[in-house]
């Protein structure tokens, strides 16, 4: 059996964190992962834009990576209140988190400017993690696959590939609800979203794809036991460091269980 990649552990603070809160937790996280050696899961941190340098001073030298939540498609510019995806990777991140549903609800954004900031991520050298996800009534409806499909089809750019792009599914009636699929409905999703994603990515591999909503230290071990799931974006669970140390460690169990190495 092949070794599994390792899993995907994103926290997005959203908008939280001030200095010395954001600091402390970022050195909290930082000094478990030192201390924990060699773990079967990659661990990411995506506070406010305000927090980006001096959490990347602190963390330098530290398997924990930074990612930032949104950036402008355009390197530079007339663009005020913006930040661009040449300023993240100039601040230290490594990922970039696209189309999150709250920026699609709040911003009015649509697939084809999530599009483009994911060209311009990857243009800059970031890894995108793409979001996808059905509202509760296009679930409903039965609509979810052929929402998240065509999310997909419109939202990736040409240079997309499995290195550099990750594959978020998001129901945007489980983000903050305490709510989730079901196990075999997360599954199925997952499966059709690889597929899917993986044929359209320019070195047709499968990408990574992790599960987002409501994700929290009591049903983490059950959702990333799940055939197929590569990882999780965590939101309001992400702002506490021990629960979210909690639901990166319930991915050592699933390395284990799959012939992996912790
Ligand atoms: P939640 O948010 O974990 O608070 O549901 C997830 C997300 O918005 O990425």
């Amino acid at each position: 059996m092949t070794t599994p990649r390792p899993a995907l552990v994103v926290g997005n603070w959203k908008m939280n964190g001030l200095l010395k809160d954001g600091l402390d937790r970022a050195n909290l996280l930082a000094g478990r992962l030192g201390r924990a050696g060699r773990v079967p899961f990659e661990l990411v941190i995506c506070p406010p834009a305000t927090l980006l340098w001096p959490i990347a001073e602190a963390i330098r030298g530290s398997p924990l990576l930074l990612g930032a939540q949104d950036c402008h498609a355009e390197p530079a510019g007339a663009h005020t209140g913006d930040v661009s995806a040449a300023m993240l990777a100039d601040a230290g991140c490594r990922f970039v988190i696209v189309g999150h549903s709250e920026r699609r609800a709040a911003h009015r954004e649509g697939d084809d400017r999530a599009k483009a900031k994911a060209e311009s991520a990857i243009r800059h050298g970031l890894t995108v993690i793409l979001c996808v996800g059905e509202g509760s009534a296009e679930r409903e409806r039965g609509e979810t696959f052929a929402r998240v499909e065509r999310q997909i089809a419109t939202c990736l750019p040409a240079a997309a590939s499995a290195v550099n792009t990750v594959i978020a599914y998001e129901p945007v009636w489980a983000i903050g609800s305490g709510r989730t699929p079901r196990p075999a409905e997360i599954e199925e999703v997952h499966g059709r979203l690889r597929a899917f994603a993986g044929s359209r990515l320019r070195d047709a591999a499968a990408p990574r794809v992790l599960y987002g909503g409501s994700v929290r230290r009591d049903n983490a071990r059950d959702i990333l036991s799940l055939a197929g799931i590569d990882g999780v974006l965590v939101g309001g669970a992400s702002l506490d460091a021990d629960e979210f140390w909690a639901i990166a460690e319930a991915s050592i169990r699933r390395g284990e269980r799959a012939g992996g190495t912790a």
